[in-house]
């Protein structure tokens, strides 16, 4: 059976509604709504990113689209149902999780992610790569931020830091959906933005993503600044346990690409060691060689040179 793009994005919209309405109107969709509610999600929000939730039965979305005339085959084709290993037969991909559907910069569905409500593996389960899927070119809620090139787009990892984000304020938020950002949506955010601020999660794994992350954004002449998050925690807990305008500060703060390197470099020395101080010197001047402008260099130069305590002349 063939089916244009255009009736598989129709499938997904409808997919959508179907998982909204699930949560909103259905005594299953309570403990979803509970879920949410005990994270801070406001309806309007529920509303805004047309969240929803997937029932716990193995075949409820595809006996919904049974009742519309459309087989379990279209639903596997864009990746809502999954054939049954004796092949008789398809399940729900999405079962018992909440949904988040993802746009494209026109709004068409493309994809779903999927949260468990507790602690069951995978955490997110989303859409497979279909025809309408992939990954690395799209970003969550690239179709919600205003196209301005004077306005930053802040870019965090995850839906819930996304959706919290613009909950309280920051609207210009798109979420990269894990962690490497690939070329393909550096070249989306040019086309809304001439900078942005990488906001990831504050452990190991973000930090990593943030320095692959600036140099691709780098690359398609976007300016880069980072906000470092206090360890361990994410955006979606800073803004939830310390409001808005401690993010706001933390936004003010972002460093642009050099002093996060300098930054990252610091981490761990001992000053007062004067061999780690000077391996880290090195580090630093390894770092300030990609400054071409004079100005500027002193600039960081004058910056650094008060930290460690030797003369901006010295480091330049
Ligand atoms: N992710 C994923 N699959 C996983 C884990 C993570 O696709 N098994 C993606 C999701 O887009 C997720 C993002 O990576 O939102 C960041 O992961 P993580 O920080 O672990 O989750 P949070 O977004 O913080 O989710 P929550 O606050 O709901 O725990
Ligand atoms: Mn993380
Ligand atoms: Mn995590
Ligand atoms: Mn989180
Ligand atoms: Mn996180």
């Amino acid at each position: 059976e063939f089916r244009t793009k255009r009736e598989y994005f129709s499938i997904n919209r409808l997919a959508a509604k179907y998982y909204n309405y699930c949560l909103l109107h259905t005594s299953e969709g309570k403990n979803a709504i509970n879920y949410l509610k005990k994270r801070g999600i406001r309806d309007e929000t529920i509303e805004k990113f047309c969240i929803g939730y997937a029932p716990k039965s193995w075949d409820s979305l595809i006996k919904f689209y049974k009742s519309k005339g459309i087989s379990a085959e279209a639903l596997e084709k864009i990746g809502l149902a999954i054939p049954r290993k004796d092949k008789k037969g398809f399940y729900d991909r999405f079962r018992n999780r909440i949904i988040f559907p993802i746009e494209d910069i026109t709004r068409n569905i493309i994809g779903f992610g999927g949260r468990a409500l507790d602690e069951s593996l995978p955490k997110y389960l989303n859409s497979p790569e279909t025809p309408l899927f992939s990954k690395g070119d799209n970003l969550y809620a690239l179709s919600k931020i205003k196209k301005d090139p004077s306005l930053d787009v802040i870019i965090v990892e995850g839906y819930m830091d996304c959706i919290m984000l613009h909950q309280h304020g920051f609207e210009n938020t798109v979420a990269s959906l894990g962690t490497a950002l690939t070329k393909n949506q550096a070249k989306l955010l040019k086309k809304y933005t001439n900078s942005v601020i990488l906001s990831y999660d504050g452990d190991a794994a973000g930090e990593a993503a943030t320095v692959r992350g600036m140099e691709v954004l780098a690359q398609e002449g976007l300016y880069v600044k980072v906000l470092a998050l206090p360890e361990g925690k994410d955006p979606d807990e800073i803004v939830s346990i310390y409001g808005p305008d401690y993010f706001r500060g933390l936004l003010n703060n972002a460093e642009d690409l050099i002093n996060y390197k300098l930054t990252l470099a610091k981490k761990g020395i001992n000053i007062n060691n004067s061999e780690e101080k000077l391996k880290f010197i090195e580090q630093a001047i390894e770092i300030l060689s990609a400054v071409d402008s004079e100005p500027e260099l002193e600039i960081y130069a004058k910056k650094l040179a008060s930290e460690i305590g030797i003369s901006a002349g010295s480091i330049i």
